[in-house]
């Protein structure tokens, strides 16, 4: 399922053919590592980006292109669990993000628009106040909403000006121009910093992991503290100019945005693996409240989830000074790219940031979550199944909504016949078979 974004044609780039060595190898050419490839050049340093099928072919594609800094309720978490500092650190790095964007979009046609950005609660009016406070003790512009032009009753909600929306594959095909990236080029295996291709070995002096979910099983122990979450997108003509971006504080709610006359109405999800409302859940509330409405458009996302919230930008591990990751954006991919790209480059060029330690991947991982992640991944490689997930031997999962294998460990997922849709699994099912 193309997403409306992809109807732009980005340029083709090269298969790898031969050996090269580089400064830096970025692997994986979805937003985070184009960023990252962008930055790099800009500060004359020696790099190669690979991707393993076409770039932004994959969840940088799906995404609903939202820029800003308001992620969801996390001020008031941040303050709650990491203080003051921490606080400020997260929001310094997402501003930064967002001035960027505004910087690069001045020079590229894509669409980049200020809106305003709005996340509403629908049971809790608590929750936003308290969101709303925290804003204000971190010096930020918001205020409380009580009604948004929207057809959902909410308890509060809380705006944020300024923010963006624009269209991620316009902004892509300007930024990419001239970048040394090999499409088509799979890396299977990593020696030390060599990189192992079909078609050629890269040598680097560091290498950057951008592969949505880390594909290094042996350092970081991301299978414990990542997993995925898939949502849906329906792109609606005739629903409604809502005049900016909208999402439900919890889990399982809705996004709204428009892209030029059209309503783009997210939703439906859950943890990869597990029952969802999919499109079926957006295409009744569209039938219910945007009765004139005809669907365009429909596609679905996968996103890496943290289990504190933050991104995991940084060196991969304590034991990998020469490897760095960025992965873990919790849906907000568009400013985690960013941020993850600024810092990324600011430690392989030897500059000091006053926020990136705050993403560290080898901070304290002791949350609930973790014992919520390695309960999932017992209890599902425990389970009888027709079909194991090679990636560690979880039973999978079928998705009857999108006709594929889907693992509730860390999110890997293989079309009917078995081919691989989604990583951390880096193949094909070992028997690929029809669909039940
Ligand atoms: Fe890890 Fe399936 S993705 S076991």
């Amino acid at each position: 399922m193309e997403s409306i974004w992809q109807e732009t044609k980005l340029p083709a780039f090269p298969r790898l053919r031969g050996d090269v060595h580089t400064d830096v190898l970025i692997i994986g050419g979805g937003m985070a590592g184009l960023l990252t490839a962008h930055f790099l050049r800009e500060n004359n340093v020696p790099y190669v980006l690979v991707e393993k099928g076409r770039i932004a072919g994959e969840n940088t594609g799906h995404t609903t292109a939202k820029i800003t800094m308001q992620h969801g309720l996390i001020y008031h978490r941040i303050l709650r669990s990491g203080g003051m500092e921490q606080a400020r650190k997260y929001l310094r790095a997402n501003t930064l993000a967002c001035e960027t964007y505004e910087r690069l979009c001045s020079r590229i046609a894509c669409d980049y628009e200020k809106k305003d950005n709005y996340v509403y609660s629908t049971a809790d009016a608590k929750k936003t106040e308290q969101e709303l406070y925290a804003l204000q003790r971190l010096g930020c512009d918001a205020a409380l909403c009580r009604d948004l032009p929207l057809p959902i009753q909410i308890a509060g909600a809380v705006k944020v000006p300024g923010q963006a929306q624009f269209h991620p594959l316009k902004f892509l095909a300007g930024l990419v121009q001239g970048l040394c990236i090999y499409e088509n080029t799979c890396v299977r295996e990593m020696i030390g910093s060599t990189a192992i291709t079909d078609t050629g070995k890269i040598t680097a002096k560091q290498v950057v992991c951008a592969t949505h979910f880390p594909f290094l099983n042996k350092h970081g122990s991301y299978f414990l503290k990542l997993y995925q979450h898939r949502s849906y997108v329906l792109a609606l003509q005739n629903a409604a100019d809502v005049d900016g971006m909208y999402v439900d504080e919890s889990d399982g709610g809705l996004s709204l945005r428009n892209y030029g006359r059209l309503l783009l109405l997210g939703g439906g999800g859950s943890r990869t693996g597990r029952k969802n409302g999919n499109w079926a859940e957006l295409r009744a509330f569209a039938r219910a409240h945007y009765p004139r409405a005809r669907e365009v458009g429909f596609w679905a996302a996968q996103d890496c989830m943290s289990l504190d919230q933050m991104p995991y930008i940084g060196q991969y591990s304590a034991r990998t000074p020469r490897l760095f990751v960025e992965t873990g954006f919790n849906k907000w991919g568009m400013t985690g790219s960013m941020v993850a790209a600024l810092a990324v480059c600011d430690r392989l060029t030897g500059r000091t940031n006053d926020w990136a330690d705050v993403f560290d991947p080898s901070r304290s991982i002791l949350k609930p979550q973790l014992l919520v992640n390695g309960f999932e991944a017992v209890v599902n490689w425990l389970t009888p199944s027709e079909k194991v997930c090679p990636h560690l031997g979880c039973a999978l999962k079928w998705n009857r909504a999108e006709h594929s294998w889907d693992c509730p460990c860390h999110g890997s997922r293989f079309t009917a016949e078995g081919t691989l849709l989604d990583n951390p699994a880096t193949g094909d099912l070992p028997d690929k078979n029809s669909a039940p």
